[in-house]
């Protein structure tokens, strides 16, 4: 039987499960003084913001609806292909809807820049930007992005829903994978 445990693999963790809820919770409470008095509808990007999205639900005391959105960006590997396709698309109409999407991370900057076009193309009252985390790269695309919770290195980070050939999205923490695994 193996007993590895899937933490073996990182070489150090970023964000326990802790921190990750606090600045999740301190997110929520921007968001809510921002939206007051407005509907609000987030849009989980999945399959990554999985986490993302139920903790932040979850630290709103106000009412917020959830929609799920599926794009492709990324092969198995770790290298953005820069082409983005829909996988599943929204269920609802956001024809003059605040829209907040809710993402795990931004590296290039590629997925949003592209989600933020096509969203705003559908005529909603407003679209805008929540990430988890932001890798240094992401500065260089001009996508606006309202809430950050954490700017990381450029290293390949997993857990909390981020994945590795879909390993690692289990795991409560968040950390460095160890580039042997991928090399
Ligand atoms: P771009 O480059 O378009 O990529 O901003 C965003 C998507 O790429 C994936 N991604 C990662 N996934 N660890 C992961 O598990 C990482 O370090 C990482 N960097 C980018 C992720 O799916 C994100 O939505
Ligand atoms: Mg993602």
């Amino acid at each position: 039987m193996d007993a590895a445990h899937i933490a073996d693999d990182l070489i150090d963790v970023l964000f326990t499960e802790e921190d990750i809820h606090r600045r999740l919770s301190e997110l929520a409470a921007d968001v809510e003084r921002d939206y007051e008095g407005k509907d609000l509808l987030i849009v989980g990007v999945l399959r990554g913001a999985v986490m993302v999205m139920a903790d932040l639900a979850r630290s709103f005391s106000r009412h917020v609806e959830m929609d799920w959105m599926a794009v492709s960006s990324y092969g198995s590997g770790t290298k953005s292909s820069g082409v983005v396709r829909i996988l599943k698309d929204l269920d609802t109409d956001i024809t003059g809807r605040h829209v907040l999407i809710v993402e795990d991370i931004i590296d290039t900057g590629l997925t949003l820049s592209w989600l933020v076009r096509n969203l705003s193309s559908r005529g909603p009252a407003s679209v805008e930007i929540c990430t988890l985390l932001r890798k240094p790269d992401a500065l260089q695309m001009s996508v606006d992005v309202k809430y950050v919770g954490y700017d990381i290195p450029n290293a390949f980070v997993v857990g909390y829903g981020l994945d590795y050939a879909e390993r690692y999205r289990n795991l409560r923490c968040i950390g460095t994978l160890a580039p042997a695994v991928y090399s």
